[in-house]
């Protein structure tokens, strides 16, 4: 990968961005990112932040352990924990202000900002993620309060794993679901149990919802999707990406008009609450934010 017209396309049709997961710092994750405008966990974040004050309200508690799934290298727990938008993460990370630093010098200044910048003491963020260097880097940039490299579309989780895993209130995943499914879901509800975390996970269209919707209903929970808008992802990298992506949401029967034929990748948003949560309060006003 040199330009960004020359990505490599995986089995789904979307560009192979595996080699920017797995590197030992953010940098290349964030340069290539900004270069593809990828925006997710910056339109998410209203949705997660409205739920985690619903959230807070219903149960009346004000310390929240959330688990992100996919959660690389705390983006989302940066955003959430200091209330950041992409613009500032691509900056952080970026050649002009971190040219030419060590990776234990990264780590020094992100456990400081974090310490300068964090804006809701209340959350505690712990992530799940199959890159081991991902997860080592947040965890020891005090991004994540603990992270569990493990593949639970492939593994069951260790004891040790599986107590990083629950005490969770709230499951959230940006850019994950379609690299994992039903599957990782399941352990986590399991790893959770008897508890049941309440769950936000934005999903690209090109990926069916239904087979995670069953199996959280087989665990008692209720899942709507945020009906008002669809969230930017990012833009496509290539014309052969954009081409690839439309026949398949055509094969879906999904109209991409005004969405992804517009040159950008779409998500939508799933909240899933237990079925006991939901006669307490009305997930409407949530689902038509
Ligand atoms: C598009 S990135 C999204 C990262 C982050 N949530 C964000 O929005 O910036 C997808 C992430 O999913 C992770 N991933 C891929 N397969 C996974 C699996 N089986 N279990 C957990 N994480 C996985 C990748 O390592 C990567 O960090």
């Amino acid at each position: 990968m040199s330009t960004a017209e020359s990505f490599d396309l995986d089995e789904t049709g979307k560009i192979d961005l595996s080699q920017i997961y797995d590197r030992p710092d953010p940098r290349h994750y964030y340069s290539t990112l900004r270069r593809l405008e990828y925006i997710i966990p910056e339109v998410a974040k209203p949705v997660f932040q409205s739920i985690i004050s619903t959230f807070r309200r219903t149960r009346d508690k004000g310390r929240l352990r959330i688990l992100d799934v996919g959660c690389s290298y705390g983006i989302n727990a940066a955003m959430l924990k200091c209330d950041l938008e992409m613009e500032d993460l691509y900056s952080f990370y970026g050649p002009g202000v971190v040219a030419g630093a060590k990776r234990h010098e990264l780590i020094v200044r992100d456990r400081r900002l974090i310490k300068d910048l964090v804006k809701d003491p209340g959350l505690e963020v712990v992530g799940l993620d199959s890159s081991e260097a991902a997860i080592r880097y947040a965890t020891e940039a005090n991004l994540l309060d603990a992270g569990v490299n493990t593949d639970l579309e492939n593994d069951a989780p260790s004891p040790e794993e599986a107590r990083i895993l629950s005490g969770a209130d709230l499951v959230i995943s940006t850019g994950c679901v379609g690299y994992v499914s039903e599957s990782t879901i399941e352990k986590i509800l399991a790893a959770n149990a008897p508890k049941k975390p309440w769950m936000v996970h934005f999903v690209l269209r090109m990926f069916p919802f239904d087979a995670i919707t069953d199996t959280l209903a087989k665990f008692g929970y209720v899942t709507e999707k945020v009906e008002t808008q669809t969230f930017l992802q990012r833009r496509f990298a290539t014309q052969e990406e954009r081409r690839q992506v439309l026949h398949r949401l055509d094969g879906l029967g999904i109209d991409a008009g005004g969405c992804e034929a517009n040159g950008w990748y779409h998500a939508e948003a799933f909240i899933s609450c237990p079925e006991e949560d939901c006669s307490s309060f009305d997930l409407r006003p949530l689902v038509s934010m």
